[in-house]
């Protein structure tokens, strides 16, 4: 197969990227800006055509949550729009998208796992806008799979983890928020699953979907930190706070754990445990420092 991977530079798509180079049998483009901007629709569409593509993998997205509630339009722009424009170069070519959303479609008002049935009430702008794409996909698209994720952390990019660790370097004392519960995600992990998946889907038995993928468990920010300074043995103190001590810009949904049955049940994906994947990470990070 043919696959597109849009916003290839970001923690989601360099894992694909570093994933295609053990897989045979796909020949993947990667892209992100300026090369392919993906709410331009004429130069989505003329590359898809002069590529042959047959599957478009979205790792695009504005992602910076917070920045997104003074930035609005760009937010919009991104995540709804070009969701709009990959879809519809999608159904042109009757290609399958994948595109990638978050658990900030819910409020987190929940105390039990996010089912995709569940209904979504975002509460910032990235959220609104998330949302709003996953609905233009499902509008055009005739073959998609929206694959909403949390937590996302890499080897590649700014992310929790990384900052933990500089900051557990820096500092003998660290205040976390113990008050908002969630799962974190191995992006490693999440491209494996997407391109098993997309393998599964063009084997012909399993229909167009929006599923939800994070790691197995569930724990708090200031759980994540421990862990993070106790696998990478680093002595700085994780202190629990209250989110009414660490101001955001954006609201956060405070509990987004993610259902994972529908995925785990229908397309047989087996997901590793947040704290396994995290060891795995620090472990690669690790090697990849020594060269
Ligand atoms: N990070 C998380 O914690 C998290 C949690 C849940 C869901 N998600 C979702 O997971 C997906 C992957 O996230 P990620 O963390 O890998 O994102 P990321 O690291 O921020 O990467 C996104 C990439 O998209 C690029 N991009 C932005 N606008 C674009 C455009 N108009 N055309 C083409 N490329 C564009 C960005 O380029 P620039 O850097 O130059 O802008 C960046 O390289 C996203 O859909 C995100 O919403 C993320």
């Amino acid at each position: 197969m043919n696959i597109l991977v849009t916003g290839s530079r970001g923690q989601l798509g360099s894992e694909l990227r570093e994933l295609s180079g053990r897989i045979d049998g796909h020949r993947f483009f990667f892209c992100d800006l300026p090369d392919l901007d993906i709410t331009s629709p004429d130069h989505v569409a003329s590359f898809c055509h002069d590529h042959g593509i047959e599957v478009i993998i979205n790792c695009a997205a504005y992602t910076a949550v917070d920045k997104a509630e003074t930035d609005v339009d760009a937010a919009f722009r991104v995540n709804r729009d070009g969701a709009a424009v990959l879809a519809a170069c999608a159904r042109e070519r009757n290609a399958l998208l994948v595109h990638i959303s978050t658990d900030y479609v819910f409020d987190g008002r929940s105390s039990t796992p996010y089912h995709e049935t569940d209904r979504a009430t975002p509460l910032g702008v990235y959220g609104v806008s998330k949302w709003e794409g996953e609905e233009q996909i499902r509008r055009i698209a005739p073959s998609y799979l929206i694959v909403r994720t949390s937590w996302l952390y890499s080897i590649y990019g700014a992310n929790f983890v990384k900052t933990m660790l500089r900051l557990g370097a820096e500092r003998s004392q660290l205040n976390v928020v113990a008050d908002q519960i969630g799962t974190p995600t191995w992006a490693a992990d999440l491209a494996k699953a997407i391109v098993l998946m997309v393998e599964r889907y063009e084997k012909g038995s399993l229909s167009s979907a929006t599923l939800h993928y994070s790691n197995e468990g569930v724990c708090s920010w200031y759980d994540f930190a421990e862990a993070v300074m106790e696998m990478a043995e680093l002595p700085c103190k994780v202190v629990a706070v209250e989110s009414s001590q660490y101001p955001q810009i954006a609201p956060r949904p405070q509990y987004s754990v993610l259902s994972k049955s529908a995925i785990k049940q229908e397309w047989g994906l087996e997901i590793p445990h947040w704290r396994v994947s995290l060891a795995a990470m620090l472990e690669k990070l690790q090697q990849d420092a020594k060269g």
